[in-house]
């Protein structure tokens, strides 16, 4: 059997889990964006590969001292500068447009993405859960309430909440932070429904989201890994598409549409 032969078998494998489950939900990473010119964390290319983990303390530093993480917020580290780059540059690609087809369809129920892209927005996307947050949005930390950056007129460093007072930041969650309750929630609500999960470019080392698939796995669920390369993930899934993301998700998007004749 070829390498392709072999590709196409799993993506109709792929194609046939969906059509057969009732709540599939896709649990996103970086790797969704690459193709984007957004470039991963972990693994080749990736930011912390570049220049090493960040410091885990950032949330308890802005806590500490929120006007001067305001003050600082424009200039940011190298990989802050270099991602914001790619951040401010980037577009949909296959990859996204192929989940937005599947939500169409009614075969994918929900995203759970860590990107903080808003890619999944501009390609249309409705039903999504920005674990990590979303880099176009401000967010109080203690209401949680929401506002497009160009809505929030920032005219005090740092800003306070017009609902409850209290302190607002971005709404992308740094290293030590929380996740916010009601995205945790979804979340949580988002797993527990599921019987299939698409594991779509995630390394799966970073809690709570690497530990949903283990969830639904211990529910009976079936996981289906969109990855170029091997995660922890690999050996408990049923089907593996070891390509990237632009690739094989329009061609699973393809044969459900075969399976389903839709
Ligand atoms: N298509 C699909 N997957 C890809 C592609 C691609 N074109 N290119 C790379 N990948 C895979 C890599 O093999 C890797 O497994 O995407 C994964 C990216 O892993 P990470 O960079 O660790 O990204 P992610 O899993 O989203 O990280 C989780 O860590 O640093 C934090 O907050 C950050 O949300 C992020 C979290």
């Amino acid at each position: 059997m070829t390498a392709e032969d072999a590709l196409a078998e799993a993506v109709e494998e792929a194609a046939r889990l969906v059509v057969a489950s009732s709540h599939v939900v896709a649990l996103v990473g970086a790797g969704l964006s690459v193709e984007s010119g957004i470039p991963p964390f972990r693994g080749p290319g990736g930011l912390w590969t570049k220049y090493g983990e960040p410091d885990m303390r950032g949330y308890e530093r802005f806590v500490s001292d929120p006007k001067q993480w305001w003050e600082e917020r424009i200039s940011g580290s190298a990989a802050y500068r270099e991602l914001v780059e790619s951040l401010s540059q980037a577009q949909p690609n296959p990859g996204h447009h192929a989940l937005k087809e599947l939500e169409d369809l009614g075969y994918l129920k929900h995203i759970i993405t860590q990107n903080i892209d808003n890619l999944h927005q501009v390609a249309g996307s409705h039903n999504i859960t920005e674990i990590h947050g979303n880099r176009t949005k401000l967010r109080c930390i203690t209401c949680n309430s929401r506002w497009p950056l160009d809505e929030f007129p920032i005219d005090e460093l740092p800003p306070h909440c017009p609902d409850c007072g209290g302190v607002v930041k971005s709404d992308t969650v740094m290293f030590g932070e929380p996740i916010p309750r009601d995205a945790l929630e979804e979340c949580i609500q988002q797993t527990a429904a599921c019987d299939c999960m698409l594991l779509v470019g995630t390394s799966a080392v970073v809690y709570p989201a690497a530990s949903f698939p283990a969830d639904v796995k211990m529910q009976g669920g079936k996981l289906i890994e969109v990855n170029p390369n091997e995660t922890p993930l690999t050996e408990t899934s049923d089907v593996v598409l070891r390509t990237a993301a632009g690739e094989s998700l329009p061609r699973v998007v393809q044969k459900v549409r075969e399976l389903a004749n839709v």
